[in-house]
Parts: C-alpha cells; sequence; structure tokens
C-alpha cells in the first residue's frame, strides 16, 4: 500500500523503524523486514546504525530501487554548509547516491536561524536530486508555519510521535492543511512500554478488545488504525516474528466505531521530549564522518 507525497513520489505507508536498535543486530533486522514484505525503512544520523541499514539493505537481495530508504539529519549538523556534509555523512554509511525522503530531526527553537538554512540545504539537496522528497519531524504547528514563512518546498511529511495514547489532533490537522504526510513515530506506542510507569498501550483492554474481534494483536490493530486513518507509521522491532507480524495487517478493516473508539484513548501526554525543549546543549551528539 504506497501514499502519494505531495511533489508525487510514491511511498510505501507501512514501514520499518530501526531507533535503539542495537547496530549488530540492524542489519538482520532491515534483512527480515525486507524479507517479509516491508520496503520503507525509518533511520536517522542519531540512530547510529545507517551503515548496518545499507548493509541489511544490500545482503536482503532486493533491489535498491525497490526500497525507500529515510533518514534523519541531525541537530548538531544544523546549517547550510554542515547539513549539505550531512548528506554526505548518511549517504556514505548508507552506500547509496540517492536518498528518498531526508527529514531534519527536530527543529531547534533557540536557532531558528540555522534549523532554516538546514532546510534550505534539503531544498538544494532536492532540486540536485539528491534526495527525492524532503521533510520535517517533531514540528508543531507554529513552527511548522514559521517555517513554510521562510522556505519554498513544502515539507512532504512531518514525523512525529502518534499512538492511542498521544494523537496529535491540532499537529494532524496542521499537517493535512499544508498538504503534509503525517507519519506516526512509536506508532504502537513502544514508548509508553519501554519508557516504563504508567499504562502501555499494548495492553490497553479497548485495543485488546478489538484486536480480540478481529483475531489480530494489540500491535496489529494500532497499526491498522493508522492506515485506514491515512497516515504513515514505521514500528520497530527486532525480534523476527513481530517484525513479520506488524507487516501482516492487510486482511482486515476497522469499523468506523472502533477507529473512534482508538481515538478516544488520547491522554494529551506525550512520552517523548517536548519539541521546544530540544537544544544543542542538551541534545548535541557529534554524528560520526562516514
Ligand atoms: N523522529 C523521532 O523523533 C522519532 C522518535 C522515536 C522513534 N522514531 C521512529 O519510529 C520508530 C518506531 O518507534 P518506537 O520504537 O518508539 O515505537 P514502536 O514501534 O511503537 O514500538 C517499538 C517497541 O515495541 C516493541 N514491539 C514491537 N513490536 C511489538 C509487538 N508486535 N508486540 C509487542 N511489542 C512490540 C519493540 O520491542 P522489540 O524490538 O523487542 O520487538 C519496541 O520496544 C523508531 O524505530 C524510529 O524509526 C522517530
Amino acid at each position: 500500500m504506497n501514499v502519494t507525497l505531495n511533489n508525487g513520489v510514491e511511498m510505501p505507508a507501512l514501514g520499518f523503524g530501526v531507533f535503539q536498535t542495537p547496530p549488530e543486530v540492524t542489519s538482520a533486522s532491515v534483512t527480515a523486514a525486507l524479507g517479509v514484505g516491508y520496503r520503507l525503512i525509518d533511520t536517522a544520523a542519531s540512530y547510529f546504525n545507517e551503515r548496518e541499514v545499507g548493509e541489511g539493505i544490500r545482503q536482503s537481495g532486493v533491489d535498491r530501487s525497490e526500497v525507500f530508504i529515510e533518514t534523519k539529519i541531525w541537530i548538531s549538523d544544523y546549517g547550510y554548509d554542515e547539513t549539505l556534509h550531512a548528506f554526505e555523512k548518511s549517504a556514505g554509511k548508507l552506500g547509496v547516491d540517492q536518498i528518498d525522503l531526508l527529514l531534519l530531526h527536530q527543529p531547534v527553537p533557540t536557532q531558528f536561524d540555522t534549523t532554516v538554512d538546514a532546510y534550505r540545504a534539503l531544498e538544494a539537496l532536492l532540486k540536485d536530486g539528491r534526495v527525492r522528497a524532503i521533510g520535517v519531524s517533531n514540528f508543531m504547528p507554529d513552527v511548522l508555519t514559521a517555517l513554510l514563512d521562510r522556505t519554498s518546498v513544502v515539507p512532504a511529511v512531518n514525523q512525529v510521535e502518534l499512538h492511542p495514547y498521544f494523537t496529535e489532533p491540532d499537529v494532524q490537522q496542521a499537517n493535512a492543511g499544508h498538504g503534509i504526510l503525517t507519519q506516526a513515530w512509536s506508532p504502537m506506542g513502544g514508548i509508553t512500554s519501554y519508557r516504563g510507569g504508567g499504562q502501555s498501550t499494548f495492553d490497553d483492554p479497548v485495543i485488546g478488545r478489538v484486536a480480540a474481534d478481529h483475531g489480530k494483536t494489540p500491535a496489529q490493530v494500532m497499526l491498522r488504525w493508522h492506515l485506514q486513518e491515512g497516515r504513515s507509521a514505521i514500528p520497530k522491532s527486532v525480534n523476527p516474528e513481530r517484525i513479520a507480524a506488524n507487516f501482516d495487517v492487510f486482511d482486515f478493516d476497522l469499523t468506523a466505531d472502533q477507529l473512534a473508539a482508538i481515538d478516544g484513548l488520547d491522554t494529551g501526554v506525550r512520552g517523548g521530549p517536548e519539541p521546544a525543549s530540544v537544544t544543542p546543549e542538551a541534545f548535541g551528539r557529534d554524528i560520526p564522518e562516514a
């Protein structure tokens, strides 16, 4: 199942994430994902596993042209020249000439000029054909508007935290209004589980009942919910059985009432960092050369 981005590029709606996937198991995870049908891989410079993602793609035997590779520039590499160089670092580690979708990982509100310069570098990479589409991540509506005011290419994608316990209706509405695809990170609410404390989405009774109705798992129901509501989702797993199960979501349909019941679970509480709090002082990381 593909979605068409706002520049006409086709992207698989359901992809495979590798945040917190240790480098030593990344290539096997990516190979397993490609083996069961995923064709979109989401990584990031700050996950420190781009090299192993590239190896996994090559080891899978799936042709490069069939795989949609998405990665992200970390904030420590923002600035026009710095971001152009960061593209070379990511492409070099992935072992590819062209990246399908390149995102700014976070806005840096305290250095917004530098964030805008980084985005202008993405625009230049797009114009030169080094990337097929560009976008952002963790851009809240006000920051998104501020970016659009100063740049010319509307992002194709805004990747944000989005799961049944944090649905960000205002962000989804703002993205849709600009023709930007919302892509859900932590799409199964993994962050409600690995972060610890509180209720995990995987154990939610409402999701559990919907899953039982369809003979599916809570994870499969959450992924189906994203797809039916028009979002892209990028579930992560290092477990081959879960990797396969999380892609086995194309043989059932949730009813309108079931979608609404899941929408109704929103708590308004995010699991990840408040995007406005991300500063180079607190979150700076050195991204190595390729
Ligand atoms: N842009 C950003 O700032 C940002 C932030 C966070 C994440 N992301 C992206 O989004 C992707 C997914 O996010 P995420 O890893 O936070 O959350 P997620 O995909 O919702 O959940 C992953 C967690 O759930 C477990 N899991 C996977 N499948 C399962 C299943 N079927 N049943 C029960 N547990 C299952 C995984 O453990 P096992 O691996 O052991 O299966 C892992 O702990 C990341 O890999 C990354 O690509 C982006």
